[in-house]
């Protein structure tokens, strides 16, 4: 077989990159080592930026999102039993955020692709790639017992954090910065109807807790809990507890409760290799970067890295020229070290640290009462959650 672009994984990265490249004439072909169900049943994000909601509909791809997700414009953070609203319309100039389900993205892209008589190669195995620096690199993998094998012009690297691609990279190439946090999340979706209409990051001395939500029936919530934490003591009844005590304050907020369909627990990780290419393959989204889930930010990012992507494979086809896809990671890295530095702000402002004193326990309440009290402050906030404008 032969193509243009071999992009690696369908996820939001990898999918987008797929459509944006067709859109332009390029041909591409997508391997995904999982099956089409599982990837359009995974739950993960839920949170779009205003950027990500208007490319969706520029595409063309938006018509479900905009009938079912729900569009915000405003967040509360919560300490000390009171609730503060940073109003994202006002600060930013009437921009907001859509929470609609990753898996929800994902099946409007793939029926996309699938409509427009694009290829993806599900349940891939060994995937492997070869020849990075050379004209044509090659794509290996096995489908149905057989070997198969895929010349390409580029190879995208869009199989997430777990993935081979950055692996294949030759060592000494890349740098690694990394952070790890010492806990994780504790995840639910419940049939339940999220107590408030907005979501809630509520920062209590028991730890971190987050209300979000997929629908106006379905709660989405989050605890900060042990990074290896074991579910099988979170019983239904014992996580509702904790959640209502986080998220108490003195109006007497009650927590709607209803049936957990879907229970995990998510380590936290702040993660960047530099540069994000290497010879004739790009890595895109979480293959080259992953954030604490705080900032919400994972899959925009993913998403703003193949739009650069897309730009500089088009440039190069249409006319020869490589100025763009040489500064593809220098391009992508300046947003992308803007979003680590949010996301570790989220993720240090709001959780309950173990090796906190009572010196950073006060000043993270005032930092706290700073940020829901002074425009700046808000502003700050509300603009990297929207999302930064695009290079
Ligand atoms: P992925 O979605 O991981 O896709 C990679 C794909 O590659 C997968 O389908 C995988 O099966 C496939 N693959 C892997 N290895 C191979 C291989 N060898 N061969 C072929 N295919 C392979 N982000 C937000 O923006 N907002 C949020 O609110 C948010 N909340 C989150 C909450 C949780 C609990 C979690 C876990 C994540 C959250 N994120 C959020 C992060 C977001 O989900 C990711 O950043 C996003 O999925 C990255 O997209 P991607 O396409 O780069 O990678
Ligand atoms: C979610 O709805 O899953 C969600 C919302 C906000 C976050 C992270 C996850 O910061």
């Amino acid at each position: 077989m032969k193509a243009q672009v071999g992009i690696i994984g369908a996820g939001p990265a990898g999918l987008l990159l797929a459509h944006l490249l067709q859109r332009a004439g390029i041909e591409c072909v997508v391997l995904e080592a999982q099956t089409r169900q599982y990837i359009e049943e995974r739950v993960r994000a839920g949170v779009l930026e205003q950027g990500t909601v208007d490319l969706l509909n520029e595409l063309g791809l938006g018509e479900r999102m905009m009938r079912q997700g729900l569009m915000h414009y405003g967040v509360e953070l919560r300490f000390g039993g009171r609730g503060h609203r940073i109003d994202f319309a006002d600060l930013t100039g009437g921009k907001g955020v859509m929470i609609y389900a990753q898996h929800e993205v994902i099946k409007d892209l793939v029926a996309a692709r699938v409509n427009a008589g694009g290829q993806i190669v599900f349940e891939a195995r060994k995937v492997g790639v070869e020849r990075l620096a050379s004209e044509k690199p090659l794509i290996r993998f096995e489908r149905d017992g057989a070997a198969k094998e895929i010349e390409c012009d580029f190879i995208a690297g869009c199989d997430g954090f777990h993935g081979i691609c950055r692996e294949a990279i030759p060592a000494g190439v890349l740098t690694t910065y990394e952070r790890n946090y010492p806990f994780g999340w504790l995840g639910i979706l419940a049939e339940a109807p999220p107590a408030s209409h907005e979501l809630i990051y509520a920062n209590h001395e028991r730890g971190f807790a987050l209300m979000s939500m997929r629908s106006p029936k379905i709660s989405r919530l989050y605890l900060q809990c042990k990074p290896e934490e074991d579910l099988d003591g979170w019983p239904d009844e014992r996580i509702w507890d904790e959640l209502q005590l986080r998220f108490a304050a003195l109006d007497g907020f009650s927590l709607t409760r209803g049936p957990v369909i879907q229970k995990g627990v998510t380590g936290m990780r702040s993660f960047v290799v530099e540069p994000m290419q290497h010879g004739r393959m790009f890595l895109a989204g979480d293959s080259a970067h992953i954030v604490p889930p705080t900032g919400a930010k994972g899959l925009n990012l993913a998403v703003a890295d193949v739009r650069v992507l897309a730009a500089g494979l088009q440039e190069f086809y249409g006319s020869g020229k490589r100025e763009m896809l040489e500064r593809y990671s220098e391009i992508c890295l300046r947003r992308v070290w803007k979003v680590q530095r949010f996301s570790w702000w989220m993720t240090s402002l709001l959780h309950r640290f173990e090796s906190d004193g009572e010196f950073d326990r006060r000043r993270q309440m005032a930092e706290l009462d700073y940020v829901t009290s002074s425009r700046a402050g808000m502003t700050t906030l509300a603009e990297n959650y929207v999302g930064l404008p695009m290079e």
